[in-house]
């Protein structure tokens, strides 16, 4: 699949089919992972891909959102500050956050491009999650991704317009100076 259909065919999807993924194309999806940037090249990353119908359920739970315990897979994205929190102080903290999300967005691209769904689940009690897949007190979880076939018609929400985000030289200025002529 094309990047571009990637990108705009991925949403979020709450409703699985029972049909069970393969377990050998999750772990291909998370292998995109390894490639997203990482500042200063310290790879920050934990996986834990859960097929335990009881843990799952817990992390449900954890979510207090009903549809996790539905999926047959539940992968949970960790993140360790420490290295980065040293070597760049309060800025370390931050890029740990940015360099999940961009290697999220890996993952939600290789699954949309295996005809996989998920939802990136943020809200849950972080010790309860904790204290089930027995993660170390220094290791934060960033988000949890039930995953599995989309039950029912893709629902695609609208997106904001680009001319409400973009800005040219300043914030807030809406026009570019001396437009050049396109050529195409
Ligand atoms: C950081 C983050 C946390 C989210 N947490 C939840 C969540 O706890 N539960 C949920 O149902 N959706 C959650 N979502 C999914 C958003 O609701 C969804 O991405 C948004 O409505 C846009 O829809 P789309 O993903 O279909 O484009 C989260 C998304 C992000 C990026």
């Amino acid at each position: 699949m094309e990047l571009d259909k990637a990108i705009k065919n991925r949403h979020s999807v709450r409703k699985f089919k029972d049909k069970k993924p393969s377990w050998k194309t999750i772990i291909e999806c998370m292998d995109s992972i390894r490639y997203a940037p990482m500042a200063g090249n310290n790879f920050t990353l934990k996986l834990i891909l859960v097929d335990d119908s009881k843990k799952i359920n817990t992390i449900a739970k954890a979510c207090q959102q009903s549809f996790v315990s539905k999926a047959k897979y539940v992968v949970v994205i960790c993140s360790d500050p420490s290295r980065p929190k040293n070597l760049y102080e309060q800025r370390g903290e931050i890029y740990v956050r940015q360099q999940a999300g961009a290697a999220i967005q890996n993952l939600l691209h290789k699954l949309e491009e295996s005809n996989l769904s998920t939802c990136c689940v943020g809200h849950f009690v972080e010790d309860q999650i904790k204290r089930e897949l027995k993660i170390p007190n220094k290791i934060q979880v960033e988000a949890v991704f039930p995953i599995g076939y989309e039950y029912g018609e893709p629902k695609r929400k609208t997106k904001i317009d680009m001319d409400r985000i973009l800005y040219f030289n300043t914030y807030k200025n809406k026009k570019m100076k001396n437009p050049k002529k396109l050529n195409v």
